[in-house]
């Protein structure tokens, strides 16, 4: 999502081009079942967003040896003990926190993957602004270039009832963020997307609900020309209105099956990756070259 200070809006509109007009399909199963295109249901999300403000950081995260392992397995893959490992640099953002993986311009990002448990989202003490929310999410481009292709959940906690919604979206800034209205999100469903650019301009989206067996694509064209040199692995804090929602607290987040392939069909993973971290937000560290983890 795509959150710019006034400054970087305003010369992020004097840079843009004319856009040609976003569209997109989308399929989908239900127990392997195709649902009736009827039934599913998109709508426009709340607002958009990015990657506002922080930056800088840098230097190497070397604090603390291995800590206690989780208290819980996962329903999904096996569960990792978390930091065993802290190498990769960090920096910090105002809204990102997780893993930015950096290719070069002469052998782009084609495709990334990433498998991910929608986390037990709650009012997080102390915060009064309203409503809250996480974002979970993967995608191409945003941190090193201004377009960004990405998907993922939220959870969004609407105000001081702490009634929390949650709902699968995708976003190609800077065309508006949709809402996946028919993909059900639980929190703890553990979710698998592809993202397989055809171009800088055209992708294919897979998401799976692997918990509720509803698996869907989108077929995505006249996107925004993207740079294919970021592969994200992110929970974020999204905007919402005009401004940040507060950072809801979200159960510890792991992104594991983390990779992208390149055009020339290696692979890029999360160790090297600039290592986001969000100041009393959100910490983030790699545990190794598939697997990373983000925690409030
Ligand atoms: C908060 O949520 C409750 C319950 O859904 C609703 O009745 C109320 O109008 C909401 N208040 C605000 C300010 O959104
Ligand atoms: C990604 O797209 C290419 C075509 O560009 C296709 O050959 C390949 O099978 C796709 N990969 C996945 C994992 O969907
Ligand atoms: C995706 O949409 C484009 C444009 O409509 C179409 O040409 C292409 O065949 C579609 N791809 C798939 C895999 O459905």
């Amino acid at each position: 999502m795509k959150f710019f200070s006034a400054a970087l809006f305003l010369s992020a509109l004097v840079a843009q081009p004319v856009l040609a007009k976003l569209t997109w399909s989308v399929k989908g199963t239900q127990n392997g079942v195709p649902i009736p295109p009827a039934e599913i249901i998109l709508k426009p999300f709340e607002s958009a967003y990015g990657h506002g403000g922080g930056g800088g950081g840098g230097g190497i995260f070397n604090g603390g040896g291995p800590e206690a392992p989780p208290a819980a397995a996962s329903v999904g893959r096996a569960a990792r003990n978390r930091m065993v490992k802290r190498a990769n640099p960090t920096a910090t953002s105002a809204n990102w926190c997780g893993s930015v993986r950096t290719a070069t311009s002469s052998n782009k990002i084609k495709l990334i993957h990433g498998y991910f448990q929608h986390p037990t989202c709650t009012k997080r003490a102390g915060v009064t602004t309203f409503p809250q929310a996480a974002a979970s999410w993967i995608g191409i481009d945003g941190d090193s270039s201004t377009t960004l292709l990405q998907m993922g959940t939220v959870c969004k906690i609407d105000n001081s009832t702490g009634i929390v919604r949650n709902e699968a979206w995708w976003q190609w800034v800077p065309d508006a963020a949709m809402t996946l209205a028919t993909m059900p999100v639980h929190a703890g469903d553990w979710f698998q997307i592809t993202i397989n650019t055809t171009s800088a301009t055209s992708a294919i989206i897979s998401i799976t609900n692997v918990n509720t067996l509803t698996a869907m694509t989108i077929n995505l064209s006249a996107g925004t020309s993207l740079a294919r040199i970021d592969a994200d692995w992110i929970v974020e804090r999204p905007a919402y209105g005009s401004g940040l929602a507060g950072f809801a607290q979200f159960t510890e987040t792991w992104f594991q099956e983390a990779y992208a392939t390149l055009a020339n069909g290696a692979s890029l993973g999360v160790l090297g990756a600039k290592q986001y971290q969000i100041t009393g937000g959100c910490s983030s560290a790699e545990y190794d070259n598939a697997d990373l983890s983000a925690w409030s």
